[in-house]
């Protein structure tokens, strides 16, 4: 018997509550120690058709998280039970929840509630949303460390669309990016990647851990914003998460930010208005072989958009006006990069309900650049429409080899 400051009987009925009831769903202590706080949980999960224990612990604010066999999750409830001093323990199992208060006297002060109405489930989370890139691996220290999950692992309501949004990047880039050729005498190259517009790095972080922890890659990713506030909170959280040597951070304006490397990959997330278009030029000047970019909000071309000859009526109100100029945009810019060299797809992102931003282009350099058809193509588009997209005027240097300029 362990020498816990809990009754044996109350030790007892947590062991068999845990392993022997069905039902149990999860175990949580929470240790308060001059002003730092302690937590340890351990839940059941189904990983692979296997049950596992998952066992968290959050120290400091830094929170690790590790699967365990039935053995291990043994081990860790007596860990837990064992602690002694004031502190707090839930237990949630389907015939009722347990709550202990453990005071600074030692006194432990019990409370019950009554037994579930609903069925648990043995072994929820893992299995549930299996199609998901953040299911198909051990996501819950990434997701509540960037905050899209509470305390208890749950996808929190507010952040709902930026977990959908992330996780369908992540498919896309799990398409994308090839798998390294298997040699047993060369080092592994890692696979670069820039997020430009960063943000908070929602998808800067996941992408990381998705194609390490699921893809096995060696990455090394590099998150661009000029928010500074932004920045810093990107880099406390890649070292909460212990990867900032691998995740790092640049506090520039993307015209003129220098990533620590060439990236094999360019992604940006809704970076506003022409920040887009710095991405696509950025990535091409970095000569990045993959491109993927949602695009954001885009007031540039609504402002040029004077004469549409027989479709001037589509001119006349201005939320079609606003989104003929959004759809404008996006194929200038897939026209562009495609005489640029890339072969270019535009795709749906997410549902439009989700979010109105929920188009997708990617792009991987590919085809011999200058080609004819695409030059006229783009041309004919351009001068029925008298303007000139903030894309072309950027990449003018370049487009020059193709195309005249002034129009
Ligand atoms: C709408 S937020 C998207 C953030 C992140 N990609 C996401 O999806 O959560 C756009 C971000 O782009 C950054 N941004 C806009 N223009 C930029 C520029 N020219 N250079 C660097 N960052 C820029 C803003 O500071 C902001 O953090």
């Amino acid at each position: 018997m362990s020498r816990t400051d809990l009754s044996p009987e109350l030790a007892t009925e947590i062991r068999s509550r845990i392993f022997t009831e069905k039902g149990w769903m999860k175990i949580t202590q929470v240790v308060r120690r001059g002003g730092e706080l302690f937590r340890i949980s351990l839940r059941p999960v189904t990983i692979k058709e296997e049950k596992r224990y998952q066992g968290e612990m959050t120290e400091n604010g830094r929170t690790t998280v590790k699967n365990f066999d039935l053995a291990g999750a043994q081990k860790g409830l007596e860990d837990i039970l064992e602690q002694v001093g004031p502190r707090e323990l839930h237990l949630i199992t389907a015939s009722g929840d347990l709550h202990v208060r453990v005071t600074r006297k030692g006194k432990a002060l019990i409370s019950r509630s009554a037994p579930m109405a609903r069925e648990s489930e043995e072994a929820p989370a893992h299995d549930r949303v299996k199609q998901m890139p953040l299911t198909a691996f051990d996501s819950t220290a990434l997701l509540k460390t960037i905050d899209i999950a509470d305390a208890d692992g749950r996808i929190k309501a507010s952040m709902r669309g930026k977990y959908d949004q992330v996780n369908e990047l992540l498919k896309v880039l799990d398409n994308l990016i090839p798998s390294p050729k298997p040699s047993e005498t060369e080092e592994v190259k890692p696979f670069h990647i820039v997020d430009c517009g960063c943000g908070k790095a929602y998808l800067t972080l996941a992408a990381y851990h998705y194609l390490t922890a699921v893809r096995g890659l060696t990455v090394r990713v590099c998150g661009i914003d000029r928010n500074p506030a932004l920045i810093h909170t990107a880099r406390r959280l890649a070292q909460n998460l212990d990867v900032a040597t691998h995740v790092t951070f640049i506090e520039a304006d993307l015209a003129t930010a220098e990533p620590p490397f060439e990236p094999d990959l360019v992604m940006s997330l809704h970076a506003c208005d022409t920040a887009t278009d710095e991405a696509l030029a950025r990535a091409i000047e970095w000569k990045s072989r993959y491109i993927v970019c949602v695009p954001c909000c885009q007031h540039e071309l609504h402002k040029e958009l004077k004469e549409g000859g027989p479709f001037q009526t589509l001119l006349r109100h201005g939320i079609l006006r606003e989104r003929l100029a959004d759809l404008l945009t996006d194929t200038f810019r897939a026209q562009l990069l495609r005489i640029l060299g890339f072969r270019t797809q535009v795709v749906e992102f997410v549902s439009a309900e989700a979010t109105a931003r929920n188009i997708l282009i990617k792009a991987e350099f590919a085809l011999k650049p200058g080609q004819i058809v695409a030059v006229n193509e783009y041309l004919a588009l351009r001068d029925f429409w008298k303007v000139t997209p903030w894309f072309e005027t950027r990449m003018s240097g370049l487009l020059s080899k193709y195309m005249e300029f002034p129009r």
